[in-house]
């Protein structure tokens, strides 16, 4: 039995892809695939688009974001022209009655292998490492004992520049094409820019880059202009290019600007050919040497690209690999939660629900979390390039745009001290105190060590309370969707009081082990027991803390209201923030337990708002129980592993891991769950949806990274305490135990963990150099 056999396909033996045998899927299952700067969507049905270092100001393919038809992508076709019929070599854009079909996503590129009327076709799709470009190697196969005689078609849409582009009459105006025949390819300028770039020039500049599509293999024709590729009024089942003529060789300007070559291709019986494409960008002034270098390299090595993508990504996966009982923490601990917090999250930053581009303070912060047990000088690297996103004052940017190097400086009160947050963390895995002495500039000019940074962020929450002592919410807090509650600065959030409460008894600390003033010391220590003490005296309401109170007054999350009655992250983190005695924390987890679980995941808050509140914000204009509003938001639910075990309810760690789990919640049932089972949700709809259980903004989200950390750190229980890795696991009865294979500061160690003849929670744990 394949691993983890779903209804619509599997895991390889190797967990690395995960194998598509049936390609209805009940939503686009895509992989996201980048080196930092080329990135791309690729769905199981051919879906997608392409980019160069931001998905919405720098796109170089059209896309739809039409999730339910997933009919927008870059498409190979193939025709008999003996018989005349066509079909692509992704089940869209013709959906051909395949005689076999499958995709493969794996970890930097995708592979579909058809075969259709005894010809087998492999189109594997991937982004060398080092180049700015995109590969396709297509095989074609004549399994048949007749000649066959065949035409390749290849067709792509240009954006180049800013999406969306909803002024497509306007935008194609300015695209020119060419044809380099020394180099078979077509390349491509788009003489305006759109994109908000510094000195406002962005409506008289030109896009800086040429893009261009080539192949080791010159076409018999091209063809840029889409009018004549279709013919007015048609689509892609009766479209012109099909038709048996040659594709016209038009290039130049003025027309809906596409790319298509044409190959006639006679194949003996057995006979087989294989085609290298590829799509790539480059500014103007690199042309010159990196586009031949790009040719020379991916024409002559894109088999040895493709090895090097297939090593990078094992050889940073498996720094650190678990074996345990659970295959599906296996497999996604392993590889997939990586791959999605990588090559999604920090390199891509973009996928199918969510075109994105930008870095958002807290977001790749959290995500960098990935790199603390991998290659942690690549967290520093992120908690460097965040703190030059933060003013003097300690206040940040939101998000900023690379490229354009746009932000938004914010209200929104937590963002900030998510740059003390990851500090923190990076330096208790390695103990490389020396960062907080670098110096990182402001963004209002000066600079100051990355010690200041942290503590004028932290000064600057501490500021924003309160008369009684809360934090202030502002425009919201982790919480982007409670933005009504506190826009005048007179609204408290609990939640991210308790998150501040944690900072500073950390603060607290590395202000003694990194040999900071008394006074310092002093003042945080005395700030963090004041914050505490009001916290319990103003924010317990009934049985459980509530999350907020609007510039009003009204209280947010406590028993007596119609909706929102009870918040998650108000109760966690009073738990993971060390707010709460162990017997208080019990009582705020059965209270977790009692409202907010559900087998698919544990609820944000519930109930869900039906009712639009200007003064909560726009979580309550989502539809009920979406994102937000009421669902699961798997971000959020992730920290009941960490508030479970550091609660001591040791058992309730897997239990809640089990419900997040991406592959168990798919096999359970895949139409139901609807999303990908390899990489996690941004959400699951919760009960008062219509889609119920229902995974929506996959891949996207920052649930990668957290989902990780907490597992490995909470359940398996393999963390740094005080400088030391130590190992205290929380795993559920039966388990016999685990191994697992690190790096930790430089050197391999080998961990295993077993309770075989011991009593439940006793275990025999061992840890070796290897
Ligand atoms: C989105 C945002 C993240 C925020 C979360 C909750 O995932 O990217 O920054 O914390 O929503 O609102």
């Amino acid at each position: 039995m394949p691993l983890l056999q779903g209804k619509y396909g599997y895991f390889s033996d190797d967990q690395m892809s995960y194998v598509i045998t049936d390609w209805r899927t009940p939503k686009p299952w895509i992989n996201v695939i980048s080196n930092g700067r080329w990135g791309l969507t690729l769905s199981q049905t051919g879906g997608g688009y392409s980019w160069l270092t931001h998905a919405m100001l720098n796109r170089i393919t059209r896309w739809n974001q039409d999730i339910i038809q997933d009919d927008y992508g870059k498409y190979v076709f193939l025709r008999d022209n003996d018989s005349k019929r066509k079909w692509s070599l992704t089940p869209q854009p013709l959906q051909p009655e395949y005689e076999s079909f499958c995709c493969t996503h794996g970890l930097g590129y995708t592979r579909f292998e058809t075969a259709y009327q005894g010809i087998k076709t492999t189109q594997c799709v991937f982004v060398p490492r080092e180049l700015d470009c995109e590969l396709w190697r297509i095989t074609i196969e004549n399994a048949t004992d007749k000649p066959r005689n065949l035409t390749l078609t290849t067709y792509l849409e240009l954006l180049l520049g800013v999406f969306p582009d909803w002024h497509r009459e306007f935008n194609k105006t300015f695209i020119r094409t060419s044809y380099d025949a020394g180099s078979n390819a077509i390349v491509a300028e788009n003489t305006l820019w759109t994109a908000p770039l510094p000195g406002n020039a962005g409506w008289n500049k030109s896009w800086d880059y040429k893009a261009f599509f080539f192949s080791d293999q010159r076409p018999d024709s091209y063809e840029c202009d889409r009018e004549r590729f279709m013919g007015q009024y048609n689509g892609f089942q009766n479209a012109k290019a099909f038709s048996g003529d040659k594709l016209s060789n038009r290039t130049g300007t003025g027309f809906d600007p596409i790319i298509s070559y044409q190959y006639e291709i006679k194949l003996a019986p057995g006979e087989s050919r294989t085609l290298v494409f590829g799509l790539g960008a480059l500014k103007k002034d690199a042309m010159e040497n990196g586009f031949k270098d790009m040719l020379n390299q991916a024409v002559k090595n894109s088999e040895g690209l493709l090895q090097q993508v297939k090593d990078y990504w094992k050889n940073v996966c498996e720094r650190l690999i678990v074996n345990t009982p659970d295959p599906a923490l296996n497999v996604m601990i392993n590889y997939w939660l990586k791959y999605q917090a990588i090559s999604c999250r920090l390199q891509g930053r973009s996928a199918y629900y969510q075109c994105g581009g930008a870095f958002g303070f807290r977001d790749q912060l959290q995500d960098s979390q990935i790199f603390l047990t991998l290659d942690p000088e690549k967290t520093r690297a992120q908690i460097l390039m965040h703190a030059g996103h933060q003013q003097k004052d300690g206040t940040v940017q939101h998000w900023w745009h690379p490229i354009s190097e746009e932000g938004r400086l914010t209200e929104i009160s937590d963002d900030l001290l998510w740059l003390p947050f990851l500090a923190f963390k990076y330096v208790n895995e390695t103990q490389k105190f020396d960062i907080f002495d670098e110096t990182v500039p402001y963004l209002d000019g000066g600079s100051g060590t990355v010690f200041e940074h942290c503590k004028s962020a932290i000064d600057k929450v501490l500021q924003r309370r309160s008369e009684r002592g809360l934090a202030l919410i502002g425009e919201g807090d982790w919480n982007d969707g409670m933005n009504g509650v506190g826009p005048a600065w007179k609204g408290e959030s609990i939640w991210l009081s308790h998150f501040l409460y944690g900072i500073i008894v950390d603060f607290t600390f590395i202000c003694k082990t990194a040999g900071r003033s008394e006074s310092d010391i002093k003042h945080y220590a005395h700030e963090a027991e004041r914050l505490k003490t009001a916290i319990w005296e103003h924010a317990f309401v009934g049985d459980w803390f509530m999350i907020a109170t609007t510039d009003s007054g009204e209280r947010l999350g406590c028993a007596d209201a119609a909706e929102g009655k009870i918040h998650l992250n108000a109760q966690t983190w009073a738990v993971i923030s060390g707010l709460a005695d162990n017997a208080q924390s019990q009582k705020l987890m059965d209270q977790v337990e009692k409202h907010l679980y559900k087998d698919y995941g544990v609820l944000l808050f519930t109930p869900a708002y039906k009712t639009v509140r200007k003064e909560i914000g726009y979580l309550t204009r989502y539809a009920p129980a979406v994102r937000e509003n009421g669902g699961v938001y798997s971000h959020a639910a992730e920290w009941v592993l960490i508030a479970q075990a550091m609660a001591g309810r040791k058992t309730k760690v897997y239990d809640a891991f089990v419900r997040l789990c991406p592959p168990l919640l798919s096999n359970a049932d895949a139409d139901r769950y609807k999303g990908e089972p390899y990489v996690t949700a941004g959400n699951v709809e919760g009960p008062e949806s219509l889609h119920e259980g229902q995974g929506a903004w996959t891949w996207y989200s920052g649930s990668a990274a957290w989902l990780y950390s907490a597992t490995i750190e909470y359940l398996l229980g393999v963390r740094v305490e005080n400088g030391e890795l130590v190992v205290k696991p929380n795993l559920p009865d039966g388990w016999p135990g685990f191994t697992m294979t690190r790096v930790f500061r430089g050197k391999k160690y080998k961990i295993t963990v077993s309770r075989e003849n011991l009593s439940k929670d006793q275990y025999l744990t061992k840890i070796e150099e290897i």
